[in-house]
């Protein structure tokens, strides 16, 4: 294995070739944020996929995305919910926004899709005040506020709430005592905050792919009807 990231970048290809491909709207939206110059950091289309299963799954009808991008990762969650459906999705960048915005219309998403402008911090904190409650939350933005966006998450959930949490192992740097890098430090203090929440039940996962090394997790927050053992793993 020559270059472990360029072989897993094959791997993935072959694999996205198992599937339907991108139809036009994730095609279009890719090439316009591309274009438009944003950074190509959008999920993966096979993680894409991931999300509007997970999304599918447990009939979500409210999302909360922080971190628009263009909007590719939002376009599949969106495609995820009934026409009653909606998704809110968090940028601070207008340019990014103003590209997804585009995007999402060219999907058909405008009625189901709001893009809130700004530091999510403070979106989320108005939301927080309004009672607002999501079903699934995709924290995907700048890694220095993940354990803030994590706390967040947990006050806009209810129980059963999906919390996925992107960039998450960080070509196992997340993993390094001697890394200083700030968004590993923080990364790891938003897992070790999601690891010990007695709130939730969770899982992360290592990821391979057209991406680098890198990871997700996810934390499914607990009601009083879970049953009470689960906790012990
Ligand atoms: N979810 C997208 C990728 C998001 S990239 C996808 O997979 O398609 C991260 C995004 O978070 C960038 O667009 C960046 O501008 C935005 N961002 C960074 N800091 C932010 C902040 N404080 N508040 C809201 N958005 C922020
Ligand atoms: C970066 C951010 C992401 O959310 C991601 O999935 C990949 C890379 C970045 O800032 O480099
Ligand atoms: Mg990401």
């Amino acid at each position: 294995m020559s270059d472990p990231d360029e072989f897993f970048g094959r791997v993935d290809h072959f694999l996205e070739g198992l599937l339907p491909p991108d139809d036009e709207p994730l095609v279009a939206a890719l090439r316009d944020s591309a274009s438009a110059g944003l950074p190509s950091i959008q999920v993966s289309p096979l993680q894409g996929r991931l999300l509007h299963l997970f999304a599918r799954s447990i009939g979500a009808r409210r999302i909360l995305e922080i971190g628009t991008l263009g909007g590719y990762s939002t376009i599949w969650l969106g495609r995820a919910l009934p026409a009653d459906g909606q998704l809110v999705t968090l940028e601070i960048n207008p340019r990014h926004a103003e590209v997804a915005r585009a995007n999402l219309a060219r999907a058909g998403l405008t009625d189901v899709v709001e893009i809130r402008l700004g530091p999510a911090l403070g979106s989320l904190d108005r939301m927080v005040s309004d009672g607002r409650t999501f079903d699934l939350v995709f924290i995907d933005a700048d890694k220095p506020n993940g354990p803030a966006y994590y706390d967040r998450a947990l006050a806009l959930a209810h129980p059963g709430t999906l919390i996925l949490i992107d960039n998450a192992v960080r070509r196992g740097e997340v993993a390094d005592p001697r890394s200083t890098d700030p968004n590993v430090l923080s990364t790891r203090e938003a897992l070790e905050r999601m690891g010990r929440d007695p709130r939730v039940d969770a899982t992360i996962i290592q990821t391979v792919g057209a991406k680098h090394h890198d990871g997700f997790a996810l934390a499914r927050v607990r009601g009083p009807d879970d049953a009470r053992n689960v906790k012990a793993l």
